[in-house]
């Protein structure tokens, strides 16, 4: 019988991430001895395997994570932070399309025309998810184009600069690391998570798009699984870059997710209506009246 993979990333100074295929993940001190040889002290150089590499993955997010969970914040969802996040979140997919084509650019000039081909075809999938966002917000009676033209959450901006500094770089190969933490997080939203968000809209308003497309229900558990599968079938150095790069970028996004989510109702109205200059149809944790839903219709 074939040996099981066993897989392992250094991620920082002292921490390693050790999975197996059979799904064992654990984190590692290194503790070489005189007479005990670390086994994980130098990279791995074997091939992956699925098992293995989401052990390392989602470990790697677990970890970015660990760093804030004593600080994080919880608060009730309004419809007030819902527009913020679909601000936030045609941020996070407006440049994707580009950014991904152009790091498959640099990766066929590489002669990695394999590399190039997923990228490309993550490109493909990606197109047109910053529209859905935006019709979401204008389904909320909310002006998305010129919102999001003055508009990007504070905790967002470190998020979106890091995945254009990644698909520049000469070997891009962590982006595929960025994206897989994004997406990961958002596969984990579940039917219920969507039905919270619908029940704080106002009757007849389908601001959903953006959710149920990246969340359980939507494309975003098959990227997530086509990505693993996907970095499982690449060298060993490729697979520690992007398991690197899933730290980083959660580091990130742990930090950012949770700068905005920390803000109250009041501060996040404030900064909306300030970059819109003109006031929501909406009031502290209250859609104004049924009566008065200002634009607030089905998106085209
Ligand atoms: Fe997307
Ligand atoms: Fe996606």
């Amino acid at each position: 019988m074939a040996r099981l993979v066993t897989e392992w990333v250094n991620v920082t100074g002292d921490i390693s991430i050790i999975a197996r295929e059979s799904g064992e993940v654990w984190f590692h001190t290194p503790r070489g001895t005189k007479e005990n040889v670390d086994p994980f002290a130098t990279p791995m150089t074997g091939v992956g395997a699925m098992g293995s590499t989401v052990g390392l993955l989602d470990g790697a997010i677990n970890l970015g994570f660990a760093g804030i969970e004593k600080r994080l914040a919880r608060p009730d969802p309004t419809l007030v932070g819902y527009i913020v996040a679909l601000a936030g979140a045609y941020h996070t997919s407006v440049d994707t399309p580009r950014n991904l084509r152009r790091a498959a650019g640099r990766f066929n000039e590489l002669g990695r025309p394999e590399v190039a081909a997923y990228l490309e075809e993550r490109a493909r999938e990606e197109t047109g998810h910053d529209r859905l966002a935006l019709k979401d917000l204008r389904a909320l009676g909310v002006p998305g184009e010129r919102l999001v033209a003055s508009f990007i959450p504070e905790g967002i901006k470190p998020l979106c600069k890091r995945f254009d500094d990644l698909c520049v770089q000469d070997y891009p190969i962590g982006c595929i690391g960025y994206s897989y933490c994004l997406e990961r997080i958002a596969a984990l939203k579940q039917e219920t998570d969507i039905e919270k968000v619908q029940a704080m809209c106002p009757d007849d308003v389908d601001a959903t798009r953006f959710l149920r497309s990246h969340s359980s229900l939507g494309s975003e558990a098959t990227h997530v699984e086509e990505t693993i599968e996907f970095v499982a079938s690449l060298p060993a150095n490729d697979r520690i870059k992007v398991v690197q790069e899933t730290y980083e970028s959660s580091l990130i996004l742990a930090e950012g997710y949770n700068h905005e989510l920390l803000k109250s109702e009041a501060e996040m109205l404030e900064e909306l209506e300030q970059a819109l200059g003109e006031a929501l149809p909406y009031r502290h944790s209250s859609y104004l009246s049924h009566g008065e839903k200002r634009g607030a219709r089905p998106a085209a």
